[in-house]
């Protein structure tokens, strides 16, 4: 472990055992072991995206985090999704530390996890979904603002998180959307929060597997007609679930018109063949569940968008979830380059008078 900086000590430091208030969420096919590693070896907490994975290939990666790391991690499990029950399973068959569970029922997960000394972090977005994770047993929530990448709520951070800290003051918070400097977690912390997720900011990263050309595009404002605060888009056109991409060409078209029923199942199709489910798992998906058919499809349909973008660079034909914090990312640090200089800038911040603060704009 390499680490320099001072600490913040908080409930989610204490809870998760960790040195720093910094999460890596979970992002599909971008937190993998190799990001995983680096965030919590830096001192952070590394979430696992298992939304792409199996239960076999969740098992296997859970290892090689283990075989990386002696710092606590965690597995992102997303229960609307098809297999993440299974991936759940796996976790706590692998007793993983921090179970980051969303969309759905988590008790009998909380259950299990509490028995072997694990913690179940529960990503909401509103006071009424936190006060039913919270009986579901969650020991930590996930607060998403609507500043994130991909599923954040109506709400702005800002608010979302001194309103939640305010309803539910004994619980340790993580603010994740819009958060991607120590200004930030500085910030964070005087709303209520005890840290911060940082989804855009670690996609960003050398060790991060995100394309090098989206990587280039996010981080200089300048490529393809502009990568600042300004440039995402927020609509349910992507996947059937509110969501904020990177603003191209496809994404403003897709945010006008949703593409036509036999294109998205066209598309869906072809995610599953790229993710290895074989049809007839899909099929049955699409067949039962009629009333919802279309979100279904559009669900697996985003998947081979969002796989262009993510793993093929494709800017132009491609779908890539980003954040309105890209307008704070100009550069493609390491994990540990980009975890101390934010802490170091946290400390500051946090020590400095208003007046230093302004002046240093
Ligand atoms: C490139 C990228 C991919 C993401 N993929 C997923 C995903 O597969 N599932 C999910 O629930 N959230 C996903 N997210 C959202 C993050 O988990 C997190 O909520 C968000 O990044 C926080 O906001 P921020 O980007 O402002 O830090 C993704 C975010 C990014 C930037």
């Amino acid at each position: 472990m390499t680490t320099a900086a001072a600490s913040i000590q908080t409930r989610i430091t204490s809870l998760f055992g960790c040195r720093y208030p910094i999460i890596l969420p979970g992002m599909s096919w971008i937190s993998d072991p190799t990001l995983v590693a680096a965030v919590s070896n830096a001192g952070g907490v590394g979430i696992l995206a298992s939304g792409p994975l199996n239960a076999k290939e969740t098992r296997e990666a859970i290892r090689k985090i283990r075989s990386t790391t002696d710092q606590p991690f965690g597995i992102g499990c997303t229960l609307l999704m098809p297999g993440a029950k299974e991936n759940a399973q796996v976790s706590l068959e692998e007793q993983v530390p921090i179970i980051n569970i969303s969309l759905g029922k988590g008790d009998w997960i909380a259950e299990q996890a509490h028995d072997y000394g694990g913690k179940i972090l529960a990503t909401v977005t509103n006071a009424k979904h936190a006060q039913s994770a919270l009986e579901s047993g969650a020991d930590a929530l996930m607060l998403t603002g609507h500043e994130a990448a991909a599923h954040g709520g109506d709400v702005t951070s800002l608010v979302l998180v001194p309103s939640i800290a305010k309803r539910f003051p004994q619980v340790p918070l993580v603010a994740a959307g819009g958060f991607a400097d120590g200004r930030g977690l500085a910030a964070a912390i005087c709303l209520g929060a005890d840290a911060v997720a940082m989804g855009s900011r670690f996609a960003i990263t050398k060790e991060s597997s995100l394309a090098q050309r989206m990587k280039e595009i996010v981080s200089n404002d300048e490529l393809y007609g502009g990568s600042t605060e300004s440039d995402t888009v927020y609509g349910k056109n992507f996947d059937g679930i509110p969501a904020r991409v990177l603003k191209s060409e496809e994404s403003l078209r897709l945010i006008a018109k949703p593409a036509p029923l036999p294109i998205v199942i066209y598309r869906a199709f072809n995610a599953a063949r790229k993710m290895n489910i074989p049809l007839y798992k899909v099929i049955p998906g699409l067949l039962t569940q009629w009333d919802k058919m279309y979100m279904v499809a559009q669900f697996g349909a985003a998947t081979d968008s969002l796989m262009r973008a993510t793993i093929d660079g494709d800017f132009e034909k491609g779908v890539q979830f980003i954040g309105q914090s890209q307008g704070l990312i100009s550069d493609i640090p390491s994990v540990n380059e980009l975890t101390q200089r934010i802490m170091e800038e946290a400390i500051e911040s946090s020590t400095l008078g208003y007046e230093t603060l302004a002046s240093k704009r």
